[in-house]
């Protein structure tokens, strides 16, 4: 199985960008700590990660790695309140996807409580930080959210 941690607009910028809520530590020194969780946890799946600003950048990534065998942990930062097409990506897709933020979107401003991608996930992860994504990989390889 491969799941492929999506990052949106702004998350490039991890580690400097408002470290008083988003935290100090980059995106590419987490993905390297997940994979070593991972392989202790759940050997034989192998993560991915693809960050981009662009919309279009990020509904192609989506839809050229749909399939069996993969998944999506997906952070799309400011994409989450606005982009109808990365809805519509989400949507086609036939394979599970979770959304993660790593702050409270909830406690925050009232638009970050809408996210036009949450109805076609499988569930949404706020304001846990970087142990979101673990709790969110751990979902989709024990397949949690399946009845029974
Ligand atoms: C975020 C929350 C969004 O509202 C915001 O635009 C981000 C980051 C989060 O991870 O907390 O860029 O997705």
């Amino acid at each position: 199985m491969v799941i492929h941690i999506v990052h949106g607009i702004n998350l490039g910028q991890l580690g400097t960008r408002q470290p008083d809520i988003y935290g100090t530590l980059r995106l590419e020194d987490q993905i390297p700590i997940l994979q070593t969780w991972l392989d202790a946890h759940f050997g034989g799946t192998e993560l991915r990660s693809f960050q981009s600003d662009d919309e279009g950048a990020l509904c192609a990534y989506l839809a050229a790695h749909n399939g069996p065998d993969h998944a999506f942990v997906i952070n799309p930062g400011a994409f989450t309140h606005t982009s109808v097409a990365l809805r519509d990506a989400v949507a086609a897709l036939t394979c599970p996807i979770i959304e993660v933020h790593l702050s409270h979107t909830y406690a925050r401003e009232s638009f970050r409580r809408a996210s036009l991608l949450a109805p076609y996930t499988r569930g949404t992860i706020s304001g846990l930080g970087w142990m979101g994504y673990r709790l969110a990989i751990e979902g989709l390889v024990s397949k949690a959210g399946e009845v029974g």
